[in-house]
Order: C-alpha cells, then structure tokens, then sequence
C-alpha cells in the first residue's frame, strides 16, 4: 500500500475511534403506567435523553431507478437521534426526536409521495450477543419485531388491507354519484392519521404483519418546530419477546421527501437498552459498545488480497458493482458478529439482491434444495486473526453524519 493511502487510512480509523458504537441508553423504571404513552404525557421529563447514530441501509436496492440513486450516489448521510426509554412493571416505552424540515405525508392514492416516519426494533428471544437477529429483517431461526409508525393523510382500513376509500371502483360515478357521497363521507369520518403497524421477520422476504391483537402495543409521531418525535409503548413479554437485563433496540427513520420508502432508510444498529434495576446482559453490551480488537489498517489489506472489492463496491472509489451489496456504509448498522459471520458463512444470512428477473446474470444466491445459498466466495478457511481484522475495517466504513 503507498504512503498516502496508509496515512489517509489512519486517519480515517483515528475518526472512527472518535465515533464509536453508541453507548448504551438506560431505560429509567417509573411507576407511572405506560399504556398508550403519548408524545406529550407528563412521565417524559423524567427520561435521559441519549444520541444514537442511524446509518443509511444500502444492501438493498428497489425497483425505483431515481429512489436507488438517491440512496446510493448522492452522498448518503448518517443522522444523529435522539432517543429515550422507560419502562413500568409491565411495557417499555420509547422516544425517538428527529431533525426533518419536511413534514411529509403518505398520501393514499398517489405513489410517488412519501411519508415520514419511523420504527422500533426488537430483537426476539437472543440473550446472545453473537447470535443477534440481522438488522433490519431478521434471520432464520432469530426473529425481530418491528413496530412502524408512518405519518399519513387520513385512511380507514376496517379489514387491515387497503384503505377502503381506494377499494371503489370510481368509473361508474354516474351511476352512483349519491351513493359515493355518503359512502366517502362515511369513510372521513371513521378515518384516522394513526397508520400503525407491527410486523414480525425471520429474515428477508419473510416480513408478515401481526393483525390478530396479540401486540398491544400503541405509537405516534408529532411534527413541531422542524422535529419529529415518535412514541410507542408495548409490553415488556408477549408472544414475541421477553425483554429483561439487556434489551437489543434498533431504530429507524425514513424521510419521505428524499423517496424512502421500504429498505430505504436511516437504520441504527443494534443498541443495548438495559432496563434499570435489572441484572445487565455484560456480553451483550461489551459487543454492541465496543470497538472490535482486529487491526482495521490491516483489515483493508487483507480484503484487497482476498478480492472482496472484485464483487463488492468497498471504498467511494470502487466501481459499483451488481455481482454484491455495496459495503461502503456496513460498518454503520452491521455488528462485528454479523460481519463475522458474512465472511466465514455466507449463506447464514443472505442479502438477496436486486430482482432477480432483472439482474440474472448476477444473483446474489441460488436456490439449492429450496435453500437460498449466497453466492459469495467462502472464506472460512482464513484465520481468526484475518477475519478480526476485515471485520475492523468494515467497521470503520460509515456515512458521514449530517
Ligand atoms: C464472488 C463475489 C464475492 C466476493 C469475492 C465477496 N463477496 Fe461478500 N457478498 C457477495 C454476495 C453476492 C453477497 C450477498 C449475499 C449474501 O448475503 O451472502 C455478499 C454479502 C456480503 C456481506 C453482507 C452485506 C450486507 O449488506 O449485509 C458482507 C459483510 C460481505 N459480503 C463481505 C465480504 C468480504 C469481507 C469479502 C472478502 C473477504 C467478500 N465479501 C467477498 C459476493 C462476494
């Protein structure tokens, strides 16, 4: 490696030493019932407000030209959160403020307007740091729950489906025309802002929504002063978690005026959240609040002598790539454990890729036995220290922040 590029890499993990993990947050315990908390319910001023950091996901490309390239070639910034937590005997309750100038509401019928809006992450049943769910989807055998909240005009969705109000063939107004009066001022007034929604995902492609109640949960966002602040409140144990000591959170925000939508998002990694009082989790913190120990300056040398950067787009200056997700941001949202094992088992996780109709020549996975298996080179023969040392690099690989 030449001179310039060491100091300039040295630099660059001087940088990252200064923007480490986030901290850990505290979830104060109050006595305060947190059922159905609102932005504005007087038990917030006894939370401590901390910053945590959400990068922007770049694995996952949409079939929108103009939404990819505003996610991938005009810079992607991190944004900086801030974020709260409570909890009572029975729920944890969240705060989530963030810094959007543009209001934006999902608007029912139109499709290339976008809302606001932001979730919570769970991550299932782990008590193991190593073994923490993917960010963002989940994975097999380790599930997350996600609690979304978007900011929309107003709709009904009686049957959990669609909004009803787009549901009615309108070419037949003529015929009609009184009816679908009464029937649209019927829907206004039984509509409402409040579009919540809780999924459970065992990685990708397997989001399904939980419709059946068994998540009692209750969230909001409110825009003022250029700020958005999310709540949401749900129980500390139910079918789907049960959070005690150390709790793995996740935070995301999407800004519909830059096209998010979907994948397309500023996404935390995972955080630890210790509930107060409670035994911590030590493991679980040390791996999401900790710098990993591998050497990031060799790290860069050892993926370049593997050829990571033949399929993968690594550094701003690597051409991008089709054959592989763009690692240029992972660092960001992805644990040391993940990447670990991205490297010595790919096929653990698997990013799927573009649309595989579109992109045939370079799929990112085949389906064997009805399995998908990635098809990334491999690289669990190399040794621990290697793989420490990429995994240290990559984890110097974040956006800037805005
Ligand atoms: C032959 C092409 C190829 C090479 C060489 C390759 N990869 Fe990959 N990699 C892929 C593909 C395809 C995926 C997406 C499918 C998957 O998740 O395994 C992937 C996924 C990943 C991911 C997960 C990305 C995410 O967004 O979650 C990481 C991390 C990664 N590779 C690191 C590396 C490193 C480090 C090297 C070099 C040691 C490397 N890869 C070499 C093809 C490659």
């Amino acid at each position: 490696m030449n001179k310039v590029l060491t100091s300039l890499l040295s630099l660059g993990v001087a940088c990252t030493a200064a923007m480490a993990a986030d901290a850990a947050i505290t979830a104060l315990k109050v006595t305060d019932s947190l059922d159905a908390i609102k932005a504005d319910s007087a038990v917030w001023s006894k939370a401590k407000f901390s910053s945590v950091t959400l990068y922007p996901q770049t694995a996952i490309y949409m079939n929108d030209k103009k939404a990819n390239a505003l996610a991938e070639n005009v810079k992607p910034k991190a944004k900086k959160v801030d974020v709260a937590a409570l909890y009572d005997g029975k729920n944890i309750a969240l705060m989530v403020k963030w810094a959007d100038g543009t209001k934006d509401i999902q608007k029912g019928a139109t499709t290339t307007e976008y809302g606001d809006g932001f979730a919570v992450q769970f991550a299932g049943i782990t008590k193991l740091p190593e073994a923490l769910p993917y960010i963002g989807m989940g994975s097999a055998g380790r599930p997350v729950v996600v609690h979304l909240q978007k900011a929309t005009e107003k709709i009904y969705e009686p049957n959990g489906n669609k909004d009803v109000g787009l549901q009615i063939n309108r070419q037949q107004t003529g015929v009609f025309e009184k009816d679908l009066a009464e029937f649209d001022n019927k829907v206004a007034s039984l509509a409402n802002t409040d579009y919540e929604r809780v999924f459970v995902a065992e990685g990708y492609r397997s989001l399904t929504e939980i419709k059946d109640g068994s998540v009692k949960s209750s969230s909001e966002m409110v825009h003022a002063s250029n700020t958005w602040t999310g709540t949401l409140s749900r129980p500390l144990k139910d079918e789907y978690v049960n959070l005690t000591g150390t709790v793995p959170v996740s935070i995301a925000v999407w800004d519909g005026s830059k096209m998010n939508r979907n994948g397309i998002k500023n996404l935390s990694a995972w955080i630890a959240v210790n509930l107060d009082g409670q035994k911590p989790n030590a493991a679980m913190i040390a791996e999401l609040t900790t710098d990993p120990k591998g050497n990031a300056v060799k790290g860069k040398e050892v993926a370049a002598a593997n050829g990571c950067n033949g399929c993968h787009q690594i550094e701003t200056t690597d051409p991008t790539s089709f054959m592989a997700p763009s690692l240029r941001f992972v660092g960001g949202y992805s644990s040391a454990a993940y990447l670990r094992e991205s490297i010595v088992k790919p096929s653990a996780v698997v990013v799927p890729g573009y649309n595989r109709n579109a992109h045939s020549n370079t799929p990112w996975y085949n389906l064997e036995k009805g399995k998908r298996v990635s098809t990334m080179t491999d690289y669990s023969h190399l040794g621990k220290a290697e793989v420490d040392d990429i995994v240290a690099y990559l984890k110097t690989l974040k956006a800037e922040v805005e």
